[in-house]
């Protein structure tokens, strides 16, 4: 239908006549002389109907927001004082000389061409309305730019694209399975795929070499702004390598990347941080390196005080004592600390002792604090050393056991560099290595800080002796606080890999139940293997500045994991559950 998108129709095509097609996204009468913006996915031009042009000035008039129009017309120069600067179009607009309305539009729910944010809800149930903002095809552009980017980067390193299975069998990742129920095997159920993971390393196994997919992934977990029930990952797996060469693909490809698509150019190498050390400095294993603040250990300082706050955790092997310098944080009000206050305390904190230094010169009659009563002041001049504390600046404390203190003071840490502008520079990935391999489950004894099929650092030996000590040859890749994907090594011996399930508390007759394909696999010569998955959801998130990764993605399912707009989860025919087999019990109340 059309000759040109909207966008292109610049001064090149100046006294041409073209047609266009699109969306009335604003439509004004200006003395006689009726505008409208035409949109399409490529922008906006502005068309004009004049009086003189009877026929169709008349049906211009019936036009109105949102109407699907199909206009023709030279391309003339806008009036000097009509120039917009902001448009591609902005030097030129179309003299209309044909209309034809394709569609009508009934009045939206919400506005596109003043658009005020609608709440998810609505957004989401007329999301199609929603996906017509200028901003959003802009997202959307740029999430195919870079998975068409991630694939061409990948097809000439010799990757193959597989597809593997989505009804199957739970693999691991941490989260609770999506099931499919089966027809067929009654009482059988499928799960849907947490991860390719299993697969990908059969494929391995098969010989392929180098796989990638980009691929959809299920958990049913809490959601987050970073969390979808379904996501997408880029996943990455190959054979007879070891974390440095997959590092430096990833690496390579992000690097690329950022420049291709946002003219960014990232640092190289990324920096390397060991997981203890980002949380003992950060209190997070995702750690945002934007913000110049960090968590000082003082444990050692507070053992023997008074203060029971500070000298019970300082004793404890689980707790920590830690001090966050905030320089010039002497100016907050005693709200504005009484609220970071309230802040720590929804994480778990008990308290947020501080200490402003109003003057670093004159000793204790120079600071001010609720604490100082209950601390020597030998340890506060020490505390004070270690933490380089200046005149003006404020010093927060956190003492409880090492999981609330680096929970709770990580995310104030982030706060006060939010509230405080102290974010510097635009991107700090950096990869977290040196993972533990468990960390303690609730009750249930050692659970996998990656996934069990990570191989450890250490030999089988060392490893049964201390799984509590043991590394895993796993690696985040974090960017700006986000964990925007994670990988690691496999283990590629079945006896090593029987440890670790029977470490996680798996007798043989389960392990074999739930991963005999895997282990069997594994006795027919199974190379040394690895990969990683990035998110690609988060990664667009933080490309597109975006909040959410609701913003990246075209169908995104709300907080409680439903779809406004389908009314999905939905209840079916009984029919079907009769099929199926399946009886629902009511939940209580309902
Ligand atoms: P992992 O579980 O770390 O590793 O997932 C890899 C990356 O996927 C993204 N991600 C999510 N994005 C949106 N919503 C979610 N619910 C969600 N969960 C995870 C994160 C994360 O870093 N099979 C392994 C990879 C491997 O070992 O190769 C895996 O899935 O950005
Ligand atoms: P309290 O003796 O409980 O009134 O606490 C004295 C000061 O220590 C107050 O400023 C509290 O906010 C702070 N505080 C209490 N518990 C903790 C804790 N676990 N970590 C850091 N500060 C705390």
């Amino acid at each position: 239908m059309r000759t040109h998108y909207c966008d292109t129709v610049t001064e090149k095509a100046l006294s041409q006549t073209v047609t266009v097609v699109g969306w009335v996204h604003r439509r004004r009468d200006h003395g006689g002389v009726i505008f409208f913006d035409l949109r399409d996915r490529s922008g906006i031009v502005q068309v004009v109907f004049s009086p003189e042009n009877k026929s169709y000035f008349e049906l211009a008039e019936k036009v109105r927001n949102e109407y699907v129009i199909l206009v023709s017309g030279k391309v003339n120069q806008r009036p000097a004082g009509n120039i917009n600067p902001n448009l591609s179009t902005g030097k030129i607009e179309i003299l209309g000389e044909s209309l034809d309305i394709l569609n009508t539009a009934d009045p939206l729910p919400f506005q596109l061409d003043d658009y005020q944010p609608v709440g998810e809800e609505t957004s989401l149930r007329f999301r199609y309305l929603d996906l017509r903002r200028p901003q959003m095809q802009a997202r959307f552009q740029l999430r195919h730019r870079v998975s068409h980017f991630m694939r061409t980067f990948l097809n000439e390193q010799g990757f193959l694209d597989i597809e593997t299975p989505m009804l199957t069998k739970a693999t691991p990742e941490g989260a609770r399975d999506y099931l499919v129920p089966s027809r067929t095997h009654r009482g059988h159920f499928f799960a849907l795929p947490q991860s390719p993971q299993i697969f990908k390393q059969l494929l391995m196994m098969s010989g392929m070499d180098r796989y990638y997919q980009i691929v959809r992934c299920f958990r049913d977990e809490d959601l987050r702004a970073d969390r979808q029930p379904e996501f997408t990952q880029l996943d990455i797996e190959m054979s007879f390598i070891n974390e440095k060469d997959i590092q430096q693909l990833t690496e390579n490809l992000l690097i690329k990347l950022f420049k291709e698509t946002l003219s960014v150019s990232l640092p190289q190498p990324f920096p390397r941080l060991a997981y203890r050390e980002a949380m003992s400095r950060y209190g997070s294993d995702k750690p945002d390196l934007r913000i110049p603040l960090e968590l000082v250990e003082i444990s050692d300082l507070v053992k023997e005080v008074e203060f029971k706050v500070f000298s019970t955790p300082a004793h404890d092997p689980e707790g920590r004592v830690v001090a966050l310098r905030l320089p010039d944080g002497g100016q907050l009000t005693r709200k504005e600390i009484d609220d970071y206050g309230v802040y720590v305390s929804r994480l778990g904190a008990r308290g947020l002792a501080y200490i402003k230094v109003n003057d670093l010169n004159t000793g204790m009659e120079g600071l001010q604090s609720p604490i100082l009563k209950f601390l020597p002041e030998k340890t506060v001049q020490a505390i004070l050393t270690r933490v380089s504390a200046k005149t003006g600046d404020v010093i927060f404390f956190g003492a409880d056991k090492a999981a609330i203190v680096n929970n709770a003071m990580g995310a104030l840490r982030l706060k006060l560099g939010q509230d405080r502008n102290l974010i510097k520079g635009d991107w700090a990935p950096l990869w977290v290595v040196d993972f533990p391999m468990f960390e303690k489950g609730d009750a249930k004894g050692w659970q996998a800080v990656h996934h069990p099929f990570t191989a450890p650092a250490c030999d089988k030996e060392t490893l049964k002796k201390s799984p509590g000590e043991a590394l895993a040859r796993a690696y985040d890749i974090v960017l700006n606080g986000y964990e925007v994907g994670g990988g690691s090594i496999r283990i590629h011996h079945v006896d090593m890999q029987e440890t670790v399930f029977s470490l996680l508390g798996m007798n043989e007759a389960t392990a074999k139940l739930k991963f005999n394909h895997l282990l069997t696999a594994m006795r027919y010569g199974c190379p040394p293997h690895g990969g990683i998955a990035l998110g690609l959801d988060r990664l667009m998130m933080l490309m597109s500045g975006s909040q959410s990764i609701r913003d990246v993605i075209a169908f995104p399912k709300t907080q409680s994991a439903s779809c406004p707009l389908t009314d999905a989860p939905a209840a079916v025919d009984p029919e079907q559950l009769i099929e199926l087999g399946i009886r629902v019990i009511p939940e209580e109340g309902k």
